[in-house]
């Protein structure tokens, strides 16, 4: 496994490259585990990331044989705010080989639907997710947060 460490100001950003391949999801789910222990919304992030990852693999050119995607964290621990929280932010960037289709939650959906609720769930468990980038490569960005009291 090779992890990348990427030094910048106000703290650290890890990288990792992954397979197209559909086992890879789990192996996402790993590296966000061993990165982020202790963080205290790590199944939002979890579960939000595995649909990022699962997006890529399935409706982009990374999900092609030999297709990549790059998936980078970055996690905040800001020591104390006035009101005596801690406070706590992820941030989860999965950069995929591009295509045709752009990200985006369908319209006025079927509520039976078989499909469709992945950016749902990731709206649901992120505070606030986007993208950029263009037929030949975008990037899925995600910002979880949270505070919790000191211990
Ligand atoms: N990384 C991506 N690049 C390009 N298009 C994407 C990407 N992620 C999602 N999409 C598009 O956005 C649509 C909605 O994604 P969403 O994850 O909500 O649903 P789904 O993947 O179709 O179904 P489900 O996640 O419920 O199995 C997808 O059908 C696809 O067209
Ligand atoms: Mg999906």
């Amino acid at each position: 496994m090779f992890v990348e460490l990427v030094e910048e100001e106000g703290g650290d950003r890890w990288r990792r490259e992954f397979a197209g391949a559909p086992e890879e999801a789990r192996e996402v789910r790993r590296f966000l585990r061993s990165l982020l222990e202790g963080c205290a919304f790590l199944d939002d992030v979890l579960l939000g990331v595995d649909e990022l990852a699962v997006n890529t693999i399935r409706h982009t050119r990374s999900g092609r044989p030999g297709g990549k995607f790059v998936v980078e964290v970055r996690w905040w621990h800001e020591p104390q705010d006035e009101a005596g929280r801690k406070n706590e932010k992820v941030v989860v960037w999965v950069r995929d080989e591009g295509g045709p289709h752009e990200p985006a939650i369908p319209s006025g959906g079927d509520e039976f639907a078989e499909n469709g609720r992945g950016l749902l769930t990731l709206a649901c468990t992120a505070e606030n997710w986007g993208w950029f980038g263009d037929e030949s490569g975008r990037t899925v960005c995600a910002v979880f947060a949270g505070c919790r009291p000191i211990p």
